[in-house]
């Protein structure tokens, strides 16, 4: 197996070594601004992994639709694409006159050679069903349940921020060893005011974990950990596969009892984020070697 990664993730190679050798290439503008992509690892009949990302800026999308058909060209008998953050998996809902663009990225992806997609904690079934080559999601439920470990917060509650990461909060219960029904959620509306929560199912208790896919702008995790501590929680740590950290908004999390946020390194830190004593960032690159691992498995019984 060969694997071409971005520079932007080589700070997950180690980690892969020696389960995989690393192809050579580089990613190279004419003086037009046109795209261009020279590889100088020969892959002929072999299965080709790319790691990287498709998230904004939108370079990142061409340049890796552009080594996927590059290493078709040169023979790559199969070609994975370990995209261990899936951008655009929240855009799966259809609504009339609006893109659905999980769909869309899944069919540029299969025009440029892609054969499949690897990917951490992919946001919801649909996608897998959207997408038009196999999507193939692992849910981090054990390092969440060692991070809870390690952190002394078996006494907490872990909650979840709306009914669709219940599954998520059930799964990580299951690697603590714990009853995974009735898990605590809250109930969340989006409205022109924003996101809004309106009602808390269960009981958190003083100390909670709220668990979910994604922080983003901190909007959803503000609201819910409002909630939480109307409905009496009195410490709040926070659990999420993908900081993406956007903007600055998310910081208001500390002036609501979050005692510390939890996430992996499935998009490359920012300095900022680097920078918060606040922010425990846990690597995947173990779980990504046991998803190379299984690959090779398949392979071999195929
Ligand atoms: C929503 O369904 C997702 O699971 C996340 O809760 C959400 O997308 C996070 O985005 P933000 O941080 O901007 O609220």
């Amino acid at each position: 197996m060969i694997i071409c990664s971005f520079t932007d993730y080589e700070y997950l190679l180690d980690t892969l070594k020696p389960a995989v050798q690393k192809g050579d290439f580089e990613v190279r503008r004419f003086a037009n601004n046109e795209l261009f992509i020279s590889l100088r690892t020969p892959v002929r009949m072999d299965h080709c992994l790319i790691l990287g990302s498709i998230a904004p800026p939108d370079e990142r999308l061409l340049s890796l639709a552009l080594l996927a058909h590059t290493l078709k060209k040169e023979g790559a008998r199969k070609v994975t694409a370990f995209l261990p953050y899936l951008a655009y998996d929240r855009q799966d809902k259809e609504k009339p006159g609006e893109s659905l663009a999980i769909a869309w990225v899944g069919s540029l992806l299969q025009a440029a050679g892609v054969d499949e997609v690897c990917t951490i904690d992919v946001h919801s079934e649909r996608d897998k069903q959207l997408f038009p080559i196999p999507l193939l999601s692992t849910f981090p439920a054990r390092i969440f349940a060692n991070a809870i470990g390690e952190h002394h917060l078996i006494d907490a509650t872990i909650v979840a921020p709306d009914n669709g990461a219940i599954p998520r909060c059930k799964s990580v219960n299951a690697a603590l060893g714990r009853p995974t029904s009735d898990v605590p959620y809250l109930e969340k509306r989006r409205g022109e005011m924003g996101i809004r929560h309106t009602k808390m199912h269960g009981n958190a208790g003083p100390r909670a974990v709220i668990i979910d896919d994604i922080l983003d702008t901190g909007a959803t995790l503000i609201s819910a950990c409002d909630n939480l501590l109307q409905s009496g929680t009195s410490e709040i740590f926070i659990m999420v596969t993908h900081g993406l950290f956007t903007g600055s908004d998310w910081r208001k999390l500390w002036s609501l009892k979050v005692n510390r946020i939890f996430c992996m390194d499935t998009i490359p830190p920012a300095k900022d984020v680097l920078d918060e004593s606040r922010i425990t960032i846990v690597s995947v690159g173990q779980l990504l070697k046991e998803q190379i691992a299984q690959l090779n498995a398949d392979a071999a019984i195929h």
